[in-house]
């Protein structure tokens, strides 16, 4: 019995790794081993570095503890006294010149991602700040885009970030395009992030910050430039305001139901600064940080009761009126560029 409970045990094991092995390979995984950027590059060689100099190291050792065995056997006398001089060198002097050429190649690296030789003077800044659990993301003064969730950047360009949190330590990290950067209360971290090609880089969270540390995840949305010139023109100006229909009876509703006393909506008097502001909501790719799709049926169920779709977060159930609802999914919907927003 405990031998068949141990193979099914061993089995499921395998076919988990193996699942992760295979999903590490594909082309959804934002593996660090598929780079997109040059920070990710920069990572990626360095781990193969660190795999190949541990993968012969280890034959080393295999090799050595079995020729021990080996000998030994044969000999059948385990009382000679051990080689002082071989111990000293292979285990106390080559590991340590090992350890130090890693830790000196380490620092090379971190220095040279500390300041990318190419960026532009002055670079474009953007400040990205975690919250418990989401992601604020503020483009320069000027331009007056704040979005959440997602930081679109123009492709082939070296865009500082700087990284603060609002409460709890967070960490910063897309994996296809930079290293965790971490945000520590009290101050602000600056790191870069550029991207070779346009497409769209998954990020999340990777320092333990809460209960929904899991749900906090963000996306790269990186576009040819003159895609995201317009992009932040559009995001950067007031939201339209609708005068008649049901996207005007929505914006009633979201300033009546309380929504605007934590939310802001550039342009409508909605100024709260608690939740994410949501000028731009009705172009973001996901609600709650990646918890669901951003769509009118996920949208309804999280005002109804954010906290069925992600427990523990800041925003109460809204008890709105289905009629009601209609129209501020309607109105919130309308928020992009191809609706009562567009430019
Ligand atoms: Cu924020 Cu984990």
């Amino acid at each position: 019995m405990a031998a068949a409970r141990l193979w099914r045990r061993a089995r499921a094991l395998t076919v988990t790794s193996a699942a992760f092995g295979l999903l590490a390979c594909s082309d959804q995984a934002p593996s660090t081993l598929r780079p997109g950027g040059p920070g990710a590059r920069r990572v990626e060689g360095f781990w193969w570095q660190l795999f190949w100099v541990s993968a012969v190291v280890c034959v080393i050792v295999v090799i050595g503890v079995v020729l021990v065995i080996v000998r030994r056997r044969r000999a059948g006398d385990v009382s000679h006294r051990e080689p002082t001089m071989f111990v000293v060198v292979a285990g106390v002097v080559v590991p340590f010149l090992v350890l130090a050429i890693f830790y000196g190649l380490s620092l090379r690296d971190t220095l040279r991602l500390a300041r990318p030789d190419a960026a532009a003077n002055p670079p474009l800044t953007i400040e990205v700040i975690g919250h418990q659990w989401w992601w604020e993301v503020r483009y320069p003064p000027g331009t007056g885009a704040v979005v959440a969730n997602e930081i679109h950047i123009p492709v082939g360009t070296d865009v500082r970030l700087q990284l603060r949190t609002d409460d709890v330590l967070h960490s910063f990290w897309v994996p296809q395009l930079m290293p965790k950067t971490d945000m520590i209360a009290g101050r602000t971290n600056t790191t870069w992030v550029r991207a070779d090609n346009p497409g769209t880089y998954r990020g999340q969270c990777a320092e333990y910050c809460g209960m929904q540390h899991g749900h906090m995840a963000f996306v790269v949305i990186a576009q040819p430039r003159d895609e995201f010139d317009a992009w932040l023109k559009w995001a950067g100006r007031d939201a339209a305001v609708p005068v008649a229909g049901p996207q005007q009876r929505g914006l009633n509703v979201f300033k009546q139901t309380g929504c605007a006393a934590c939310h802001s909506i550039r342009g409508t008097g909605a100024i709260g600064g608690v939740g994410p502001d949501l000028t731009t909501i009705g172009d973001r790719w996901s609600i709650g940080a990646g918890t669901v799709p951003n769509d009118s049926d996920h949208l309804r169920q999280w005002i109804a009761n954010p906290q069925d779709l992600k427990p523990g977060n800041a925003m109460p159930p809204q008890p709105v009126a289905p009629a009601d609802m209609d129209d501020l999914i309607a109105y919130l919907r309308s928020l992009k560029p191809t609706g009562q927003g567009a430019p």
